[in-house]
């Protein structure tokens, strides 16, 4: 059946026939699913890199749920994003050069073009030329290069998020991208559940977050807060960025922002609106499984700031507020640790949840994501999956 040249993927792949561009319903995970062991569905648009590191004819190598993935950057044109094994012996295409359209892998110098198709191998005469390699749909925006791991044939009709306010000009937006130890699911939970300042008490003083209300969907889950210092100093990048909020005696005093995080499956976002209802602070969240077992996750994170009325006043806080979130983010990164590391050695999620936000979290997060191992990008050799495969039955 195969001829000489046509190689297999190492595909740990789905189940698949044919190359039909019909998009298949998604499969999601039965209620009650231990939450830690629900994959990310792949059918969304995920960041996996900053535009920045994908250099203009260069490459750039990721991992999206333990598949490696080569982003390839020509001097002319988009990025695009192809499996990052070279068909002929594995070895990794962001390991190769770029020229033009085509990256070229650096053993024996197969070429491969945007499309995934092999379209030059050197030494190869006038034989016909061997099988290609898997691409993903891959775009742009916000300074953030993204894949749509699952079924290409969703790519065009799966709403493309909205990146915060890293866009309009009046914000200031800080990117951060950090890596942690835990599934994704965590840091939902994290950022959602604001009962946990006493984890920062350090760093924000004493903190009271009062519940305000919740909103939710079929995609979404939202709560409102506001905060209450009841004790301790109002660090410094906070106070220049919300403005005071003891009064001078120094007694518990409610806040005027309004804090709203929401998970809209998979992003999240933090808002914070002063008390004219303005928005102060736009925080964009992705959380990316690296690793076929998803408990490793990578962030991105686009942090945007309005930008106050003395124009030179951001520049002179930015370093402040970078150090401040990133302390507060270490605390965060700690626990969800933490808690990963007891799942492992527990064997299982044993939470008792009795906040109701977290437990509609939680629910969504399970209704919204897939069986384990379905969560894996699909590495079939898109040529070589023409061919029913032989152990492949009874598939309509
Ligand atoms: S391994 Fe890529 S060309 Fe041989
Ligand atoms: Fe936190």
């Amino acid at each position: 059946m195969s001829d000489t040249l046509s190689v297999q993927t190492e595909a740990p792949a789905r189940d698949r026939t044919t190359t039909t561009t019909t998009a298949e319903p998604t499969v999601h995970a039965a209620p009650g699913t231990d939450l830690r062991t629900v994959d990310a569905d792949p059918d969304f648009w995920y960041p996996v890199a900053w535009s920045s590191q994908v250099r203009k004819g260069k490459t750039f190598g990721v991992r999206y749920a333990g598949v490696p993935i080569a982003l390839v950057r020509p001097e002319e044109g988009s990025v695009f994003a192809l499996y990052d094994r070279c068909p002929h012996r594995q070895v990794p295409l962001s390991k190769g050069t770029v020229n033009g359209q085509t990256v070229r892998c650096c053993y024996h110098g197969w070429a491969f073009g945007r499309s995934g198709r092999c379209i030059d191998v050197p030494y190869l005469g006038k034989g016909k030329l061997p099988n290609g390699v898997r691409t993903y749909p891959c775009r742009e925006a916000g300074g953030l290069v993204f894949i749509f791991p699952g079924d290409p044939a969703k790519a065009d009709t799966v709403p493309f998020p909205k990146l915060g306010s890293v866009d309009n000009p009046a914000y200031k937006t800080k990117n951060f991208s950090p890596r942690v130890g835990c599934h994704y699911t965590f840091m939902h939970e994290n950022l959602m559940d604001m009962n946990h300042q006493f984890l920062h008490r350090r760093q924000m003083g004493q903190i009271k977050a009062r519940f305000l209300g919740q909103d939710k969907g079929e995609n979404f889950i939202e709560a409102r807060y506001s905060f209450m210092r009841s004790a301790g100093q109002q660090p410094l990048a906070e106070r220049l960025i919300f403005g005071k909020h003891k009064d001078l005696n120094g007694a518990e005093h409610p806040v005027e922002e309004v804090v709203t995080i929401r998970t809209t499956y998979p992003y999240q976002t933090l808002q914070i609106r002063d008390k004219d209802g303005d928005l102060i602070m736009d925080l964009w969240t992705s959380y990316v499984p690296v690793d076929k077992e998803q408990r490793v996750t990578q962030s991105f994170g686009l942090l945007s700031v309005l930008r106050p009325q003395t124009p030179l006043l951001i520049d002179l806080i930015w370093p402040a507020l970078g150090w401040f979130t990133n302390r507060i983010f270490l605390e965060d990164k700690d626990i969800v640790e933490l808690e990963q590391q007891a799942w492992n050695e527990q064997g299982g999620d044993r939470n008792v949840e009795i906040f109701p936000v977290v437990k509609a979290l939680r629910e969504l997060l399970t209704r919204c994501g897939v069986p384990a191992g379905k969560g894996m990008p699909d590495t079939t050799n898109p040529d070589t999956a023409a061919t029913p495969a032989p152990v492949a039955t009874g598939a309509a």
